[in-house]
């Protein structure tokens, strides 16, 4: 099937009479399908008990009748006055134990049973209304988990749930005293009761008891989703279940949200973001979480509110991204919103329309991709060679505890990420415990956390030829986020790559000016003394048991000291990476691993329906290059 496009629609904002012609201009677009009704909780239970489906069903009717297929959305996001009203408590505790104010929306915390009772009543009436209408074809279950962070609440049903949450996980107080090292800080437990949640303390709290409460607050919000889903599957048959994620969000295992789903979706907003590069990584990693096409559900159409600087959206960027998603796996991409809103918050967002019902910038563009894509035969993601490991758990340990400042799990991923993308190497990302047959390169950004096992399954792939590549920073604690008391990097790990780490240090920033001649360095060399990188951030002083240096520090304190090492494996090898080049490029161009695009655009290969191979090219600049004009995307077949 070609992509499907599509937008969002309010027809609670604008009068009976205009939804018609709405309709007949989504069309004009190009446009196949509409979602509704995701913040409509107040429209359709406005008393306690009192439902009122008439409207939505007459919305979806003329929807219907032009022609478009309909995306249902469950309100729960947000709970209307008379909820949080009747039960205050619904409302979410922030870290200082402020209870957040109605209002707004995503105000209310999974774990209050108010909350729950009445999110699954209004869903089980809603699909039980609408489950089985012909021109549903889906369903999204509420919007955006954890969005403006909000998946932690901090308040006393939230503390129950997380002690009985332990309770379940460690089977005992004496496990779980084991497993977190209580000893500290005089902190043994001997009633689940007495164990604390996160809060403003004067010191750090453990982080074993943070990092818990993370997965804690992550599976809170995957049995929300769960519970919804149960009724969906019931009243709807046959009609997929979705939820939308986002880009740099990581208070949600998305890994295990995506398993209650039939496919993710994603809201594309690329400003605000570094580049098209990150954008390009979120796509792939939302392919990946269910390795399977995914749909983009909301997609900026022009500038946004909530953008500090609202910088304009130029001619053409529209189209662009739209066709980046596409061409990294989105199989529908739905436009938010249809016409710009006329009041609320988010006036300032733009539309396919404008407030006077004009088409917008992003109206033209749409239509355009709807021409590009009638053109075009059915593009599939073809199966990639490298992989990536990715893990919510190893970005909390980190983000807990960076050492420093600087230290960032996703733009460790990005950094690498970027070197494949600069190069035009298609990636996907894999979890931890991945079995990587398939692919040729695996790498493993400080995977912190220790998985048994996993070192033994990659062991094997690489002596079948992979080369495996992996970071400082990995192997060093136990799942319980407590250091190994093997050698470092453990869990294995050691001996797969044939290193240890025999110390490991955080490089200061440069504007960092204490003690300035104790530093471990800036610069490494390769053992043949041709090559030079530099590095920053962290550095560890290597120890190769059976493998061989590759480079070696240059200067500061670790000068003569091992970085990077190679450990040769039946047909491939396990390279261990010690310190954070500035540069992964470098190092990767260096080794004759790969070398990037030099016109610099995004070249994507796609699996044709039509027998062929395709080359989509984006330009993501404002310049003209290689035959392209600014901001434009070429197709080709090849031959
Ligand atoms: C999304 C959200 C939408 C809308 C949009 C504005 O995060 O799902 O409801 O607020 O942002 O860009």
């Amino acid at each position: 099937m070609p992509p499907l496009l599509g937008c969002a629609y309010y027809p609670e904002h604008w009068p009976t009479e205009r939804w018609a012609t709405d309709a007949a201009l989504m069309r004009e677009a190009g446009l196949q399908v509409v979602r509704l009704a995701e913040f409509a909780w107040d429209r359709m239970e406005p008393q306690p008990g009192h439902y009122d489906f008439g409207w939505l069903e007459q919305a979806i009717t003329t929807l219907s009748d032009a022609g478009l297929q309909i995306v249902l959305c469950t309100p729960t996001a947000t709970p209307p006055p008379w909820l949080t009203h009747t039960h205050p408590d619904i409302c979410r505790v922030t870290l200082d134990g402020t209870r957040v104010s109605p209002g707004a929306r995503r105000q209310a915390c999974a774990s209050v049973p108010a909350y729950q009772e009445a999110a699954l009543r209004i869903t089980e009436q809603m699909v039980r209304h609408f489950g089985e209408h012909p021109a549903v074809i889906g369903w999204q279950v509420d919007n955006e988990f954890g969005v403006g962070e909000t998946t932690r609440c901090y308040c006393d049903h939230c503390r129950r749930a997380f002690q009985d949450w332990l309770a379940e996980r460690y089977g005992s107080l004496d496990a779980l005293n084991a497993a977190w090292g209580t000893q500290f800080w005089s902190m043994t437990y001997h009633d689940w009761r007495h164990i604390p949640i996160p809060g403003i303390t004067n010191e750090p709290q453990s982080p074993s008891m943070r990092l818990d409460y993370r997965r804690f607050s992550s599976d809170n919000w995957r049995r929300f989703l769960r519970q919804q889903i149960a009724l969906l599957r019931q009243y709807a048959p046959g009609r997929w279940i979705t939820h939308n994620f986002m880009i740099r969000h990581w208070s949600l295992d998305y890994w295990q949200l995506a398993q209650e789903l039939d496919f993710v979706s994603y809201d594309n907003y690329p400003h605000g973001l570094s580049d098209p590069c990150e954008v390009a990584l979120n796509l792939d990693l939302m392919w990946s979480l269910k390795r399977r096409p995914f749909w983009v559900m909301e997609q900026q159409p022009g500038p946004v509110n909530w953008h500090p600087q609202r910088p304009p959206v130029p001619a053409g960027q529209v189209r662009v991204w739209t066709h980046q998603a596409i061409a990294h796996g989105a199989e529908a991409v739905v436009y938010f919103r249809f016409r710009a809103g006329r009041f609320g918050q988010e006036q300032y967002h733009t539309g396919l329309l404008k407030w006077d019902a004009t088409p917008d910038q992003g109206y033209h563009e749409a239509q355009a991709v709807a021409a590009d894509l009638a053109r075009l035969p059915d593009l599939t993601r073809p199966a990639s060679r490298v992989g990536i490991v990715f893990d919510y758990h190893d970005l909390w340990s980190i983000e807990l505890e960076p050492v420093q400042r600087d230290f960032r799990y996703w733009d460790l991923v990005l950094a690498l990420y970027r070197v494949f993308w600069e190069a035009n190497v298609p990636v996907d990302f894999l979890p931890r415990g991945c079995d990587p047959t398939g692919y040729d390169t695996l790498i493993v950004p400080a995977a912190i956390l220790i998985h048994p096992g996993e070192a033994d399954t990659w062991r094997e792939w690489a002596m079948r030829g992979g080369r495996l590549i992996v970071t400082f920073r990995s192997g060093v604690r136990e799942p319980s986020n407590i250091a190994t008391e093997t050698p470092l990097p453990g869990g294995g790990l050691s001996e797969v790559l044939g290193v240890r780490v025999q110390s490991f240090s955080a490089v200061p920033a440069p504007d960092f000016h204490e003690w300035p001649e104790h530093r471990p360095g800036t610069r490494l060399q390769s053992v043949s003394g041709a090559e030079v990188l530099t590095y920053h951030r962290w550095a560890e002083a290597l120890a190769p048991t059976t493998a061989e240096p590759l480079y070696r520090y240059q200067d500061g304190l670790l000068a003569g000291q091992v970085a990077i090492t190679r450990q040769r494996l039946g047909s491939g090898e396990a390279i261990y990476l010690g310190c954070w080049p500035t540069d992964f490029g470098a190092l990767f161009r260096q080794q004759g691993w790969l070398t990037p695009d030099p016109a610099r655009l995004e070249r994507v290969l796609l699996q044709g329906g039509d027998g062929a191979q395709w080359r989509v090219t984006l330009n993501h600049s404002l310049q003209p290059a290689d035959g392209l004009g600014g901001l434009d995307v070429r197709f080709e077949r090849l031959p």
